[in-house]
């Protein structure tokens, strides 16, 4: 896991006045959002007696403990203890960690790591976000796998002729060479275009876009460090656009929330065909994904073989070791999500 970036870790939606945890880099959030309407998230985790802030209520835009009822302002501090008699001062160490936050493109962003505001990387631009032709549904899945190896699984162009033979990987034949392609380096990140020849077949909803008289399908590929990725697809007739952000909750636990956009078939009344279309294609995935060993990708490149189709991750595994050797690796051994070492079922969550 990287510090030092902005995590997308919630829907903005889902941010309200009632206090929320959130699961992530081996930690807990307690977010809220305030009644000037800006969200706040502190360290769910109460420095009396450890309680989790996000089980208490938000008094004057600031976090009342569920346990002994301290009150947290925004930044942290301890404002009031009521036990306490009026003469008693509050003690210095009673703070949590605030975090700073940002709200963009649907997504709640919380700044991990110890950079100063200046130095931080920038949120990755995201055009696609403020396109009113571009028609989005968004969801979730959880898998019981490192948030490397899913990236990895939503950047890589070899596998979707082979794992996704249940969905729109039917188009191709199974045997899909990969041409050779480029990788270009951004800030931050990485892409790659390649041009599939002979979508041949197209099954569900793409035999509504892709024509067979127009068999060739266009993919871009992008990743963001940390945990972002894009997948943008351009048929005869119309663009599909995949955004995840791959959430590591633990070493072994990741939940990708997900907005797909699509120029075709805008009417929401055809959400429910894609949404079935995508928790197929979320589970293909997961499945392999949670095979994989060991959990997280190796910090050594050669202990696994690489060929030229896996270019693209090849360069996500480089530019992740970088981050790495400067020291913002997070080695966390917290197991938030199944502390007793029980599995958890894929699952994928519609968000309206
Ligand atoms: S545990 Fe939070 S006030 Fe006591
Ligand atoms: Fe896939």
């Amino acid at each position: 896991m990287l510090k030092n970036f902005w995590y997308a870790c919630e829907f903005s939606s889902a941010v309200i006045s009632k206090p929320k945890q959130i699961q992530m880099l081996g930690e807990r959030f307690a977010l809220y959002r305030n009644p000037q309407g800006r969200v706040v998230a502190l360290k769910d985790q109460c420095p009396h007696r450890g309680a989790a802030l996000s089980l208490g209520w938000v008094e004057d835009g600031c976090l009342r403990c569920p346990y002994h009822a301290w009150k947290f302002e925004a930044d942290g501090t301890c404002s009031h203890i009521p036990a306490n008699q009026p003469s008693v001062p509050i003690p210095r160490r009673a703070r949590v960690d605030a975090y700073a936050v940002q709200e963009k493109y649907g997504f709640v962003w919380i700044f991990y790591g110890d950079l100063p505001e200046a130095a931080r990387p920038p949120i990755p631009a995201l055009p696609e976000f403020d396109d009113p032709g571009l028609h989005p549904i968004y969801y979730e899945t959880k898998v019981n796998a490192h948030y490397t190896r899913t990236l990895e699984n939503a950047i890589d162009f070899a596998h979707i002729s082979v794992v996704h033979t249940g969905t729109f990987g039917n188009g191709f034949d199974r045997e899909q060479t990969i041409e050779e392609y480029d990788v270009s380096e951004e800030a931050w990140g990485g892409n790659a275009n390649i041009l599939f020849q002979q979508y041949t077949k197209p099954k569900g909803f793409l035999k509504y876009v892709v024509r067979p008289s127009s068999s060739q399908v266009r993919a871009k590929i992008s990743f963001y460090l940390p945990n972002i990725n894009k997948l943008e697809v351009s048929f005869a007739s119309g663009r599909l656009i995949n955004f995840g952000t791959h959430i590591p909750i633990d070493e072994k636990t990741t939940l990708i929330k997900r907005v797909q956009f699509r120029s075709f078939l805008t009417t929401p009344m055809a959400d429910p065909l894609f949404y079935r279309t995508n928790a197929k294609v979320s589970r293909e995935d997961s499945v392999v994904a949670e095979s994989e060993y060991p959990y997280a990708i190796p910090h050594n490149l050669a202990d696994e073989v690489h060929v030229p189709s896996d270019a693209l991750s090849l360069a996500y595994r480089k530019m992740r070791h970088r981050y790495l050797a400067m020291g913002w690796g997070i080695d966390s051994q917290n197991q938030l999500a199944h502390p007793n070492g029980h599995s958890i079922e894929s699952s994928l969550t519609l968000i309206n």
